[in-house]
């Protein structure tokens, strides 16, 4: 579906035409609340001026309005006009307790008042102690180690020096390369981004770190024909294809692999039944670790506080970030099992690694008042309890004709679009490039919805809303899209 020459293509690029973003979780204010004062102008002027947008055709806002969301309020945000919109995608896969919690702002609040800030080099302050040992109380096995960052990528990089340390410590200097899947997206610094799967967003940026290799995804719904009929042997094929690389790039030159519970770039793809258990014997056959990247599947969105816990394997290193604060402040962090530490342990050995703001006192003070309201309202619970009528609400969009797959686990859910539902067919580039950025990210921001279009893979709309949502919010999500996907077939 992607177009290798057009780095943004498949990235959150923006309409030439109109505002909106079809990729990212936004999309402009055209033609939605009523026309601002002198100050909204005076605010569009200057982001129009001023600010560079992630991932985004900034020539879409010189005429069109560029988006501003002012405040949120549970699991709604209000844009600087008073408008309000479902924000059925937790900002970006980040706010899991909802917006306008007070008591977690004031646990920062409180924080920065005492000790605003001290870096982890060499000392430690109260809230990192206190977070790690939390953390490690949560999570699976042995993971008991954590090396706090200050966001996903460089989680995903911290994972990936450490593997290199540790195997040239421990006497297996070759290890160096790490396997990833198709399409998965991993970060965009330049050691995250050779791990990321998205050839063009990658493109731009060549030669990038040395050492990423690509294995097959687990999108059952565009499984080989061979396979295609049987999910636990696609799993198992997909499974081996991994110790197939490795084979291929010679065992004692590969560190890790890096997989998320759920892959969220291509729109969730869940694992097959069987699928972890394999990668696991197949991880520990040839000496290779297992990096479960966490950073949108932890704390909550799957149901639990882990993605592995839900499926039931053991990583060697769990990355995550996001949901750890809810967004209340940046936070990341790799949790790696006593194992991975013990050769750091001893006499002047160090891991050589380290960033100004990791483990910051006030998002680490913040992201225990976040795991305190995970417990308060148990929340695991809520996901756990709803999540079956979140997928049965997303079902009922079946009887369209543009809802080819509905698929996802938890409060995860990705819907694929498709041009024939009966042969799976799907949209040519332009046509894609019309329906997702030419008419659907706008129609849904428009119509109060906020979720995610994206054609990275095949064109779909995600869905992960705070884990405070029940089903009359599911059934709000489910009955814009339904106005909204009607309106993009009769388009077409
Ligand atoms: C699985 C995964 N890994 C890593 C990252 C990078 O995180 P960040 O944007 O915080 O650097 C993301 C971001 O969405 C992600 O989804």
């Amino acid at each position: 579906m992607t177009a290798p020459t057009d780095p943004y293509r498949s990235s959150q690029a923006h309409a030439p035409r109109r505002g909106p973003d079809p990729m990212g979780p936004a999309a402009a204010l055209e033609g939605a609340a009523g026309s601002g004062g002198p100050a909204d102008q005076a605010q569009q002027e200057a982001a129009r001026r001023h600010l560079w947008l992630h991932f985004t055709r900034m020539s879409a806002y010189n005429e069109a309005d560029v988006p501003v969301i002012e405040r949120g309020e549970g699991q709604y945000v209000y844009d600087q006009r008073g408008k309000r919109y479902l924000d059925g995608l937790s900002g970006l896969f980040v706010t899991q307790i909802g917006h306008g919690r007070r008591e977690v702002a004031e646990a920062g609040a409180r924080q920065a008042a005492e000790l605003a800030y001290f870096p982890l080099w060499s000392y430690a302050h109260p809230r990192a102690v206190e977070l790690a040992e939390r953390l490690a109380a949560l999570a699976p096995g042995d993971l008991n180690r954590v090396f706090f960052t200050t966001s996903g990528s460089e989680a995903v990089e911290s994972a990936w020096k450490l593997a290199k340390q540790y195997f040239k410590t421990t006497g297996q200097p070759g290890r160096y390369k790490v396997l990833s899947r198709e399409i998965a997206y991993h970060g965009t610094s330049m050691g995250a981004l050779a791990i990321t799967g998205l050839p063009s967003i990658k493109e731009p940026f060549e030669p990038l770190t040395p050492g990423g290799v690509r294995v097959p995804n687990t999108n059952f719904y565009r499984a080989p024909g061979f396979i295609s009929d049987d999910l636990a042997a696609f799993g198992l094929w997909a499974a081996d294809e991994i110790e197939r690389a490795i084979l291929m790039e010679g065992p004692d030159s590969v560190a890790a692999v890096y997989l998320e519970p759920v892959q969220n770039s291509g729109g969730c793809f869940p694992p097959p039944p069987g699928y972890f258990a394999r990668v696991r014997e197949i991880c520990d056959r040839y000496g290779v670790l297992l990096v479960s990247d966490e950073v949108i599947c932890a704390f909550g969105r799957l149901g639990y506080y882990f993605g592995s816990q839900r499926y039931g394997y053991q990583p060697d290193i769990i990355t995550f970030a996001k949901g750890v604060t809810s967004g209340y402040a940046p936070l990341g962090g790799m949790l790696a099992s006593d194992r991975l530490m013990e050769p750091f342990s001893e006499g002047s050995a160090t891991f050589l690694h380290g960033v100004t703001f990791a483990g910051h006192p006030v998002s680490s003070a913040v992201a225990l008042a976040n795991l305190d309201v995970f417990e308060k309202e148990d929340l695991l619970g809520n996901v756990r309890a709803n999540e079956a009528t979140f997928r049965a609400t997303l079902e009922k969009l079946y009887d369209l004709p543009i809802v080819g797959d509905v698929r996802g686990d938890g409060y995860f859910y990705g819907i694929e679009m498709v041009k024939d539902k009966a042969t799976r067919e799907t949209f040519s580039d332009e046509e894609s490039e019309r329906l997702l950025r030419g008419f659907l990210s706008q129609a849904l921001f428009d119509a109060g919805l906020i979720c995610r279009a994206d054609d990275r893979g095949d064109p779909v709309i995600q869905l992960a809303p705070p884990l405070t949502c029940g089903p009359e919010h599911f059934t709000e999500m489910e009955q814009i899209l339904r106005s909204v996907l009607t309106q993009a077939w009769s388009q077409l």
